[in-house]
């Protein structure tokens, strides 16, 4: 099964002003990304040999705050940040490139991983293929892996109106757009469906839009 944005959300052609992009942290949808990419990669395993996906790898900014002692599987839609991201992490852990929709790859032939990591990509995916993809990682990660997601969220839907309504009113009718056009997770609906996998779950709110949860798979 394909997500059914893949095609809308593939980053072909933001490409060549990613990095830019998201070293300005005074736009909302920005603030908090490098406290988040750094966080994700401390919750992630990092013993020598450790097996890691990086879901929607992007241009490798994630990935290149891992050590260089893990293998890294990195998926994405776009070739083109890819291709940026060959050339980031050039010394950097090795990496496994795959050009895929990420519930397709799930579906397919796959190893299993000691952590499972994403940034800024879930929340492309509809709340029933979220629902989805964390059944899938449950599948995908070895017992007593984990998995750390950090993407923007809100800690339900009474605070995702009550933000509707502010970027609204401060002239920032983009943002709002934006939270209407995606799937912005709601915090409190991921975390329960995580527990009730069985999952043990934590989360940490880092600017006004961006969050992390981490879930561990115990042994
Ligand atoms: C906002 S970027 C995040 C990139 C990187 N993880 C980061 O934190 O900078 C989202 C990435 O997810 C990829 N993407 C979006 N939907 C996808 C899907 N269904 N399957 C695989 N990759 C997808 C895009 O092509 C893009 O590279």
């Amino acid at each position: 099964m394909q997500s059914e944005f893949g095609d809308k959300f593939n980053h072909d052609p933001w490409a060549a002003r990613y990095d830019e992009n998201v070293k300005n942290e005074s736009h909302p949808i920005r603030a908090g990304y490098a406290a988040v990419l750094d966080f994700v990669a401390q919750s992630c395993p990092q013993t020598p040999g450790a097996k890691i996906l990086d879901v929607g790898i992007g241009t490798g900014n994630l990935t290149s705050l891992l050590s260089k002692e893990v293998e890294v599987v990195g998926l994405d839609l776009s070739q083109e940040m890819m291709a940026l991201a060959q050339r980031k992490l050039a010394d950097g852990p090795p990496v496994t490139y795959v050009t895929s929709d990420l519930l397709a790859y799930f579906e397919g032939e796959h190893p299993h991983f000691d952590g499972i990591i994403s940034t800024y990509v879930i929340h492309h995916l509809t709340e029933k293929e979220k629902s989805r993809f964390f059944d899938y990682c449950w599948q995908t990660l070895k017992p007593g892996g984990k998995a750390a997601f950090g993407d923007l969220m809100f800690a339900d839907l009474e605070a995702r109106q009550q933000a509707i309504d502010k970027f609204n009113a401060e002239g920032w009718e983009e943002v709002a757009l934006d939270i209407d056009d995606e799937f912005f997770w709601l915090v409190d609906s991921a975390e329960a469906q995580l527990k009730a996998i069985g999952f043990e779950v934590s989360t940490r709110q880092f600017s006004e839009l961006s969050w992390v949860i981490t879930a561990e798979k115990p042994h």
